[in-house]
């Protein structure tokens, strides 16, 4: 079928593969005849879906295709063109051409470029990056860096204790005043410094299992032996927690992510928290919170956080990050304990990085306090709720019968459980050869006799059309 600047495109419509690929292999073929010169205008991706009477995210997904694999070049607010540094592709004569093998096409055509599911990671391409680039460049020739230029704090820029701790008590309704907060840099810091303050050698920390391996790393990093707890549909099982501690004379602390489990996504309900608080008064367990993406919530309010409900004398060490609110090459993190603990994780912070990074913190403290982190926030919300109930969509019409989850209240990410039978294993490494990287449940399970037949799929870094597309490879590459 033509549309504007006669492109022909077909569309098989055979089902084998996706229709934007059929749309990738035209345009190439296109540009390979010469029909499209290097620097031509393509259509509108509008006009395009208008005219094939396809949806437009499947001409956006094909243009997205075709500009990763370097055929095309989109320019902000002009429209996406041929590249101008393709070599001139045109059969020298009409006998060159009719010697062609027909398929000379689909053999030149590199193959679309894999697709990585992350394990919950934002999508960087929505981040504010003028913004953060505006507050840096404020920051470094502003008169503060000027006077700050030497070593300050090793808790982190005042300035973004501050703002941290306005954000945090009107976000979380959590009180952590600047002088109890130390910035990391990202949680993974804070996680080390925290069983280092709490744990001594040949200690041991209680974990979720399945959990977060990063955490354990940490832990095991810091002398700590590490014990897995069992998650259930409700998240940490704290009647298991309850029996451990009473058998582990050497367990001290405990390390949860209540918001939303990672990897099961689950938030936990009341009756546990309460409970947990409990059994770890009662056993002097420290309990290290890890609320990593706590403002991704999208069916009713967040719930607060175990450190807001926690009394004073009852230690809970809180961190969180900014990686998942834009992006995780942004390196902080954040911290809140009581003093004493706070106080020991700050020394040994100093012994191996002596402070953090002050024009990038005070850059945030810039953005948290103008508003634009916020901003960010409430858009990013929006769109990965989309892109949620999308995957969610497409998994249920098209794999309803090879998987079920639970779609999560919140987070990032999908755990998407296999149908009896299936394995996790396998299906991971089919996908993979088709281009498609997606992480199994056996990489999240401490104790692997106990290894869940599932996925962690991250919604928020691919959009709808790259969400489609990562179902359409799944479900190609199940099984039997
Ligand atoms: C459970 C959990 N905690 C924390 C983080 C954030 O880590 P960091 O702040 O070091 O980037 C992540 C990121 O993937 C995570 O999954």
């Amino acid at each position: 079928m033509n549309a504007r600047r006669d492109i022909t495109i077909e569309l098989s419509r055979d089902g084998k593969q996706p229709i934007f690929l059929d749309i990738v292999a035209s345009i190439v073929r296109e540009i390979e005849r010469g029909r499209l010169k290097p620097g031509e205008a393509l259509p509108g991706t509008r006009a395009l879906a208008r005219s094939l009477k396809v949806h437009r995210n499947t001409v956006d997904a094909a243009y997205h295709e075709l500009t990763m694999q370097g055929w095309l070049v989109a320019e902000p607010s002009r429209g996406t063109f041929v590249a101008r540094d393709l070599p001139d592709l045109r059969p020298a004569n009409d006998a060159d051409r009719k010697s062609a093998p027909a398929n000379a096409v689909r053999t030149e055509m590199r193959a679309p470029s894999p697709l990585r599911v992350t394990d919950g990671a934002p999508d960087s391409r929505l981040m504010p990056r003028s913004e953060l680039g505006r507050a840096f460049r404020r920051a470094l020739l502003g008169p503060a860096f000027l006077s700050d230029t030497g070593y300050g704090d090793p808790r982190g820029a005042l300035s973004l204790r501050e703002a941290l701790s306005d954000y945090l008590e009107s976000e979380r309704g959590l009180i952590a005043p600047p002088s109890d907060l130390l910035v990391t840099r990202g949680s993974q810091m804070g996680l080390f410094l925290a069983a280092s303050a709490v744990i001594e050698p040949g200690e041991a920390i209680a974990v979720e299992d399945p959990g977060y391996p990063l955490a354990w790393a940490a832990f095991r990093a810091a002398g700590a032996k590490v014990i897995g707890v069992p998650v259930d549909g409700q998240g940490i099982d704290v009647s298991r927690l309850a029996s451990i501690a009473d058998r582990e004379p050497r367990l001290r602390a405990i390390y949860v992510t209540p918001h939303h489990q990672y990897p099961t996504t689950v938030t936990l309900g009341a009756g546990r928290r309460l409970k947990l608080l409990d059994i770890a008064r009662y056993r002097s367990l420290t309990i290290i919170e890890d609320d990593y993406d706590h403002e991704y919530r999208f069916d009713g309010r967040p719930v607060l956080p175990l450190a807001v409900r926690a009394e004073v004398e009852l230690p809970v060490i809180y961190i969180g990050s900014l990686s998942k609110l834009l992006a995780p090459a942004v390196r902080v993190g954040y911290v809140t304990a009581r003093s004493d603990i706070l106080a020991r994780m700050v020394d040994r912070r100093e012994a191996i990085d002596r402070q953090g990074d002050l024009p990038l913190e005070q850059a945030l403290a810039g953005l948290i306090e103008d508003g634009a982190l916020r901003r960010h926030a409430r858009k990013a919300r929006r769109i990965y709720q989309a892109r949620r109930d999308h995957l969610a969509e497409r998994l249920i019409s098209r794999l309803g019968s090879e998987v079920t989850f639970e779609t999560p209240a919140g987070g990032l990410a999908l755990w998407i459980s296999l149908r009896s039978g299936l394995s996790a294993e396998t299906w991971a490494f089919n996908a993979h050869r088709a281009g498609l990287a997606v992480t199994p449940g056996l990489r999240f399970a401490l104790d692997a006799s106990r290894a869940p037949e599932a996925f962690r799929v991250g919604y928020a870094s691919l959009d709808q059309s790259e969400l489609s597309r990562l179902v359409d490879l799944l479900s190609r590459t199940r099984p039997d």
